[in-house]
């Protein structure tokens, strides 16, 4: 039997007729770009995850790219980040011709530690993006605070991998002035290309960044400012809102899945990243912290059982970032790159593989 890394397969089988009826309407009523069907998400994922706007786009990195354009960052200005993550945020940053500062990570869950945002904090900070890794919101209460010491800088959550989770009772992508998330097939919410949404209650980003999505336009040819081609697809918004009709079922299944883990792997002492009890994963990856990543990964590999390293090399050590800073100065980052390793999850991971793949991890 082949193991999906990720198993997309079932879930389109469980929700095919619908997914199949929305895709049809699309093509019946042909409104490709900015159909009805791109409104009527946006209204769903604000009214899930409580913020007051949600502008769909093209992907997760062009959500973070269109809000930093709209808060205005620009050359020679800070972006505090980490860089134990995908590079998105980095790349949104240096496009702009701006410094991506990189803080250090928790050595537990691998999001940044917010006890060491302030000392990076200079006259050109602009905005801070901490990303909420694995599924797992940042420590965004102490984020804000620190923000708001220093003249209410902007932070955007990076909450690619995040949506559907929650801190403090609040949803991921509505903990901050902005939340970002992607639409990525392998994301907790997924669709069957590149997409990605903005979250915001600010009214005056929320219309900056519905300006950018498209070019800049305030109205049809009169481009107020410079903007992006952005928009996510009729067709893409089409079959997340059919997904959605699963996702409540998928995120209490990652929850289960997740902790049956978390219990089995406490119980043998295998080493986890740890979840915060005042907020919820989605375990968008379920990753272990091992010091035989390498074996280990070969042992599972001659089982059929896939793996995959998220991340194998820090942001700050890539050859296009590690000139413009210091790629020693996030030492639990570099320790975390070295050992983490994430196994098969999933809403419909069964239950035997999971047994599977406990088993074959426990056997060595
Ligand atoms: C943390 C994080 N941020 C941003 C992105 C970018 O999303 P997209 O692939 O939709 O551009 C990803 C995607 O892997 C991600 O994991």
């Amino acid at each position: 039997m082949i193991i999906p890394f990720i198993d997309l397969k079932t879930q389109y089988q469980a929700l095919e007729p619908k997914i199949q009826a929305h895709i049809n309407a699309v093509l019946e009523h042909g409104q490709y770009i900015m159909g009805p069907e791109v409104e009527a998400l946006e209204a769903k994922l604000a009214a899930f995850t409580g913020s007051k706007h949600c502008i769909t786009c093209a992907s997760g990195t062009e959500a973070l790219l269109m809000s930093i354009m709209a808060l205005g960052v620009g050359p020679g200005d800070e972006v505090i980040t980490t860089p134990f993550t995908f590079v998105a945020a980095a790349e949104a940053i240096t496009l702009l011709r701006a410094k991506p500062v990189f803080v250090d990570v928790e050595s537990d869950t691998g999001n940044i530690n917010a006890e060491l945002i302030e000392a990076a904090i200079t006259p050109r900070t602009k905005a801070i993006i901490p990303v909420s890794l694995y599924g797992q919101p940042a420590d965004m209460d102490a984020i804000n605070a620190t923000a708001a010491k220093y003249g209410n800088l902007p932070v955007i959550e990076d909450a690619a991998q995040s949506f559907g989770a929650s801190y403090k009772g609040r949803k991921s992508c509505n903990l901050s002035t902005i939340g970002c998330t992607s639409f990525f097939p392998s994301k907790p919410l997924g669709c069957y290309g590149d997409g990605g949404a903005v979250f915001t209650s600010d009214d005056v980003l929320a219309n900056a960044i519905r300006e950018i999505r498209v070019h800049g336009q305030s109205q049809r040819y009169v481009h107020t400012r410079v903007g992006v081609g952005g928009r996510m697809d009729t067709l893409q918004c089409a079959i997340v809102l059919a997904k959605l009709e699963r996702f409540e079922w998928e995120l209490y299944q990652r929850s289960v899945i997740g902790q049956r883990y978390n219990q089995l792997f406490d119980e043998a002492g295998i080493s986890r990243i740890q979840q915060r009890s005042d907020r919820t994963s989605v375990y968008a990856q379920y990753t272990v912290i091992v010091p035989d990543r390498e074996a280990l990964q070969e042992r599972l590999s001659g089982a059929g059982i896939p793996t995959a390293v998220h991340y194998p090399v820090n942001l700050n050590e890539q050859p296009a970032y590690k000139k413009m800073c210091c790629p020693d100065c996030t030492p639990e980052a570099q320790r975390l790159t070295k050992r983490v390793m994430s196994l098969p999850m999933g809403a419909d991971l069964d239950v035997r593989i999971q047994n599977k793949i406990i088993k074959c991890l426990l056997a060595g």
